[in-house]
């Protein structure tokens, strides 16, 4: 029988995922702890097995090794391959296969309920309700305001769409313009500066990359409307952080919506003492929609390598 090691736990909640291993006759071996997997612990367990679905852990040189000669295929739970080593695979012909669009809606619709949040202040009326208090803070609509978004790919369309079914005004913000979105959801394609000027809201969905690294800092931040709200989903790095309490603190613009962060949990406790700042854990692929259509994926390439074909989704290098 073919043995699939799946140590991405999140994977276990998804039936519809693991049925499709069972079904094709797979025996599916579970990560036994409730924490990504050392390497030590992964070179005794990979050892054969016919495949992998990888959560976090670092799948290196050394445990690619170790599920020779059996192991034909890794599939990662989801996109970010960086904990794998792709080279080493390559090196005995074992794909790494990505699981790319599971969570696109998933990550859109915290961005627009961050959106809602912080401009509503619902977090912080939950509080005073809580609290037994009655009292309203005035908040703002969507409707009608200009919405920046910095990254028009998978996620900064679908956020798009959204925040168009709103009423939203669409300005983007992209090395690579699309022309759909242009002439499908009115979207206008600017400068980054002249995003950054002119939006109500402003989402980032740049991928962490040298060029994007820091790009929401204590001068960028000054050029943006002291009205505006800021949305991150992306990645913690896009943004300095000191930079943006700061601004937060000092009113240089209104409020902020965040799920990702330069560390991990949260280090900068100062954030917790603003009220114009709504926090998520990074939990924006954490719905059951998104985690079982990244588990269907990932078993999905598995049943496709073990059977001969080709995998549909596979890491380039
Ligand atoms: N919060 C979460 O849980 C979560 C989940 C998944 C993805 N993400 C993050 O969301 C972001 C977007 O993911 P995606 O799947 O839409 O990626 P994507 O690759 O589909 O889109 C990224 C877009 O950014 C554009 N881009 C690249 N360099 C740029 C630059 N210098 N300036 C402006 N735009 C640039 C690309 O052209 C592309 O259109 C990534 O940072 C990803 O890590 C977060």
């Amino acid at each position: 029988m073919t043995k699939v090691l799946v140590t991405a736990r999140s994977f276990a909640k998804s039936p519809e995922a693991r049925a499709v291993l069972e079904q094709a006759g797979c025996e599916v071996i579970f990560n036994p702890y409730d924490r990504p997997l050392t390497e030590d612990e992964l070179v005794e367990l990979i050892k054969g097995m016919d495949a992998l679905v990888a959560g976090m852990d670092a799948v290196t040189a050394k445990v690619i090794a170790a599920g020779l000669p059996t192991l034909k295929i890794i599939a990662k739970h989801g996109v970010g391959y960086n904990t794998i080593d792709v080279a080493a695979a390559a090196a005995y012909g074992i794909p790494v296969t990505i699981t790319p669009g599971a969570n696109n809606i998933s990550v859109a619709e915290l961005a627009i309920g961050l959106m809602l949040a912080v401009a509503r202040h619902i977090p912080q009326m939950d509080g005073i309700v809580r609290r037994g208090g009655w009292s309203r803070m005035t908040g703002s609509e969507l409707y009608g305001k200009v919405l920046g978004i910095i990254g028009m790919g998978s996620i900064g369309c679908e956020v798009a769409k959204r925040a168009h079914a709103f009423g939203m005004k669409i300005i983007a913000y992209d090395i690579r313009p699309r022309q759909d979105m242009i002439e499908n959801y009115g979207v206008t394609y600017l400068p980054m500066a002249d995003c950054l000027a002119q939006a109500d809201f402003l989402s980032l969905h740049a991928p962490a990359l040298p060029e994007t690294i820091g790009m929401i800092n204590k001068d960028t931040l000054k050029t943006m409307k002291r009205t505006a709200f800021l949305i991150n989903t992306a990645r913690g790095d896009l943004i300095v952080e000191e930079d943006l309490y700061d601004a937060l603190k000092n009113g240089v613009i209104a409020g902020a919506g965040l799920d990702t962060f330069v560390h991990e949990p949260i280090r900068d406790a100062r954030l917790f003492t603003l009220d114009n700042v709504v926090l998520t854990p990074h939990a924006g692929a954490t719905t059951h929609e998104a985690v079982t259509r990244m588990g269907v994926m990932a078993a999905e390439e598995v049943v496709r390598v073990l059977s001969g074909q080709p995998p549909q989704n596979p890491v380039k290098i």
